[in-house]
């Protein structure tokens, strides 16, 4: 099973990007931004508590998380020959913790797209997005708070990977195709070394 993770800045096109892959190469778009808005959406104790920590735009704690990726990768149908991991790993931690879910389970990362876009960018396609999208933290205050956090916490992930050689940066600005053509090469070229 082919494994990728799409990371970058709130904003910087994860999500869109990995609706793309995913139909491209026929592999499965894993978002745990997803999988926890719809915790929320079903009312539980447990999506309270996460909403509360979305809304203010801080991450959700790692060990809730990685039980949360445990789980979904335990549970992928037999037939699915790759996954994006969108949106995971956040901390270090996670992706230490990452590490251990794959090997324990004869898996491994093939390749990181970091997808890099401008500040000013972000934060316009944020509120944009805002617009209409209901979402809890597209809001200049949240958006505000997941930058620090992202920049804070999850920006150390790519030295992890770096150090690994698994890292790849990736422009993120220009039109969905030029974004998407630049990860194809990418794509193609760890999955041939597979
Ligand atoms: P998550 O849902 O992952 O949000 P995020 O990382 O903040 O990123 P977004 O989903 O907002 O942006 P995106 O990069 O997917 O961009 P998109 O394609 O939508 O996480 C939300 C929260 O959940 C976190 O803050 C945290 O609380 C929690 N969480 C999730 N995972 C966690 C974890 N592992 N650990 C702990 N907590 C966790 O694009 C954005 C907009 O731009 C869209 O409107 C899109 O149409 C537009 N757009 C896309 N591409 C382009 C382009 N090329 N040109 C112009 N516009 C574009
Ligand atoms: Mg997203």
């Amino acid at each position: 099973m082919y494994v990728m993770i799409i990371c970058g800045a709130p904003g910087s096109g994860k999500g869109t990007q990995s609706d793309l892959i995913a139909e491209k190469y026929n592999l499965l778009h894993l978002s745990t931004g997803d999988m926890l808005r719809s915790e929320v959406a079903s009312g539980s104790e447990l999506g309270k508590t996460i909403d509360s920590f979305i809304s203010n735009g801080e991450l959700i704690p790692d060990e809730l998380m990685e039980d949360l990726l445990c789980h979904r990768i335990d549970t992928l149908e037999p037939h699915i020959k790759g996954v994006i991991l969108d949106g995971f790993p956040r901390t270090v931690a996670q992706a230490e913790a990452l590490e251990g879910i794959l090997t324990d389970r004869k898996l491994k990362v093939d390749a990181l797209v970091d997808l890099d876009v401008r500040h000013d960018e972000l934060i316009i396609r944020l509120l944009n997005r805002g617009k209409t999208s209901g979402r809890s933290d597209d809001n200049i205050d949240t958006i505000t708070q997941r930058l620090h956090v992202y920049a804070e916490k999850t920006m150390p992930v790519n030295n992890y990977y770096i150090n690994k050689g698994m890292y790849h940066k990736v422009e993120g600005m220009g039109t969905r195709q030029e974004i998407l053509d630049r990860i194809c090469s990418v794509i193609d070229k760890t999955m041939s070394q597979k």
